[in-house]
C-alpha cells in the first residue's frame, strides 16, 4: 500500500492522517492515532469504514465488478469448479495439476463427520429449521477435532480449513435429512463437491439419485458465486470472533448464524416465499403497484443491491444459469416458474424499476434455480452456509497471518445517563 497523506480540522486543530491506498478501490483515512488524540469516530453498520485490509475479495458496485485474488467472478465461473476456488481463495492462487490432486485427496479424506456428531443430530426437534442444527453441529465440532488446534500455526489453520469445506456438504444435508426422519446418506467421494451434495441430499438406501451434469454445473456455479463478498456481516462476524482467537469451529458456527439473517443470506429463500404470495400471473400488477408506492413497505424481493448499483455480476452469470436449468427440466411453463420469468419481464420494463436501477440480484435467480433442482426453502441459505465456508475459512486464516491483527473491540458513543450517585435508602 503506498501511503499518502490527509487533514482532518477539528476544534480548528488540523490533524494530519495518513491516507493509504489499495491496489483498487477507494482511498481509505487511516484514523488508527485519532484515540490517542483524545477523539474517535462514529459509523454504525460500518458505512465508511474499512475494518480491515484483505488481498483476497475485491468488489466494485460501480461498475458491477466482482475479482476473487483478482480474477473475474465470469471466468471463474466459467472454468473451474467450487473446490479450484476454494484454493484459489484461500492460498492466493489456482490450483497446478499436482495440487489439485493432492488438495482433492485432502478434501476427500474429510467428508465423513464423527460418527458421535449422529448424537448431536438427535438432540434437536426433527421440525428445526436446518440452520439451526447446521450451527449448532458445526459448533460441537469444537469437541470431536481437538487436535491441532494452535491457531499460530499455518498447518494447524489449514487443516482445520479444510476440515470445515470437506464436512459442511455433509452437514448441512444430514440437517434436512434428519428433518424429514431419512436416513443420514454418506458422502460419495468421486461424485464431486456438488455432485456429492445432491446425493446426500436426494437419495436414500432404496432409491439412487441420478446426478444431471447440467443441473450439478448449475449448483457448483451457485457454490462459486456465493463463495465471497468481501467484508460482509457474516465475514465481518468470522473475523471478530477469529480476532479473540476463538476456535475456527466457533468462528464458522457465529458465520452461519449472522448469515440466517433475512437481511444476509435470506432473501432467496424470501423470493420464493413472495412468488408462492403472489400465487399466478395475473396479480403481478397488483404487486408491482404495491412495490412502487411510498407507503406500502413491500419490497420486490431479489431486486435492488446495496452495492451493485449498476449491474450485479451474479447475477448475470446465474440468469443464464436459471433459463439453462428450466429449459432442462422442462419446466419454464411450470405456474411458479412462468410467474418468475413474467415478474422478472415486467419489472425490468418498468419505468420505476428502470429509473432506480433496480433489477434482479443473485438471490432471485439461485433461489428458482434451487427449487428446480428441488432444494426446498429452508435449505437455501444453507447451501449458501456451504459456499461461503470457502470465503470465510480464508479471511480467518488471513486474520491470524497478519502481523497487524488486534482483538476486534470498537468503540461507543456513551447516551445514558451521567455519573451519578446513590440517594442514602
Ligand atoms: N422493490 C421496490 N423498491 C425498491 C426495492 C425493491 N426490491 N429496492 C429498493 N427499492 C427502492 C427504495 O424504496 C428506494 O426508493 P426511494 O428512492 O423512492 O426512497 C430506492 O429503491 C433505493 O433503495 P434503497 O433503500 O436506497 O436501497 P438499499 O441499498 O438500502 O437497499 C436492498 C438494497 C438490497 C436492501 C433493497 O434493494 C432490497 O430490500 N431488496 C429486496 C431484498 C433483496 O433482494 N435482498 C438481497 C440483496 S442481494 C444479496 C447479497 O448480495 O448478499
Amino acid at each position: 500500500m503506498a501511503s499518502e497523506k490527509s487533514k482532518i480540522i477539528v476544534d480548528n486543530k488540523e490533524i494530519d492522517l495518513p491516507l493509504i491506498r489499495g491496489t483498487m478501490g477507494l482511498p481509505a483515512i487511516d484514523i488508527r492515532t485519532l484515540n490517542q488524540k483524545g477523539m474517535y469516530t462514529f459509523d454504525p453498520g460500518y458505512l465508511s469504514t474499512a475494518s480491515c485490509s484483505s488481498a483476497i475479495t475485491y468488489v466494485d458496485g460501480e461498475n458491477g465488478e466482482l475479482l476473487y485474488r483478482g480474477y473475474p467472478i465470469e471466468q471463474l465461473s466459467e472454468k473451474c469448479d467450487f473446490l479450484d476456488v476454494s484454493y484459489l481463495l484461500f492460498n492466493g492462487e489456482l490450483p497446478t495439476d499436482i495440487e489439485k490432486q493432492n488438495y482433492r485427496k485432502s478434501i476427500n479424506g474429510h467428508t465423513l463427520i464423527h460418527d458421535q456428531l449422529n448424537s448431536v443430530y438427535r438432540g434437536f426437534r426433527r421440525d428445526s429449521h436446518p440452520m439451526a442444527v447446521m450451527i449448532g453441529v458445526v459448533a460441537s465440532m469444537s469437541a470431536f477435532y481437538t487436535d491441532k488446534m494452535d491457531m499460530n500455526n499455518p498447518d494447524h489453520r489449514k487443516l482445520s480449513a479444510m476440515r470445515l469445506l470437506a464436512k459442511l456438504p455433509t452437514i448441512g444435508s444430514w440437517s434436512y435429512t434428519y428433518s424429514l426422519g431419512l436416513p443420514s446418506v454418506y458422502p460419495q467421494n468421486d461424485l464431486g463437491y456438488a455432485g456429492n451434495f445432491l446425493n446426500m441430499m436426494f437419495s436414500s438406501p432404496n432409491k439412487k439419485y441420478q446426478n444431471n451434469p447440467i443441473l450439478t454445473r448449475a449448483l457448483e456455479k451457485i457454490l462459486i458465486l456465493h463463495a465471497d463478498h468481501e467484508q460482509n456481516a457474516s465475514t465481518s462476524t468470522v473475523r471478530l470472533v477469529g480476532s479473540s482467537g476463538a476456535n475456527p469451529y466457533a468462528c464458522i458456527a457465529s458465520g452461519i448464524a449472522s448469515l440466517w439473517g433475512p437481511a444476509h443470506g435470506g432473501a432467496n429463500e424470501a423470493t420464493l416465499k413472495m412468488l408462492a404470495e403472489i400465487g399466478n400471473e395475473d396479480r403481478i400488477g397488483e404487486y408491482i403497484k404495491r412495490a412502487k408506492d411510498k407507503d406500502d413497505d413491500f419490497r420486490l424481493m431479489g431486486f435492488g443491491h446495496r452495492i451493485y448499483r449498476n449491474k450485479d455480476p451474479r447475477a448475470e452469470i446465474m440468469k443464464i444459469t436459471c433459463h439453462e436449468v428450466l429449459n432442462e427440466l422442462n419446466l419454464s411453463n411450470e405456474p411458479l416458474f412462468r410467474l418468475a420469468l413474467t415478474l422478472e419481464k415486467i419489472a425490468l420494463e418498468d419505468k420505476y424499476f428502470i429509473e432506480k436501477k433496480l433489477y434482479p440480484n443473485v438471490d432471485f435467480y439461485s433461489g428458482i434455480v434451487m427449487r428446480a433442482l428441488g432444494i426446498p426453502n429452508s435449505m437455501f441459505t444453507a447451501v449458501f452456509a456451504i459456499a461461503r465456508t470457502a470465503g470465510w475459512v480464508s479471511h480467518w486464516n488471513e486474520m491470524l497471518s497478519d502481523k497487524e491483527n488486534k482483538i476486534g473491540r470498537p468503540r461507543q458513543v456513551y447516551t445514558g445517563l451521567a455519573k451519578r450517585n446513590i440517594k442514602p435508602f
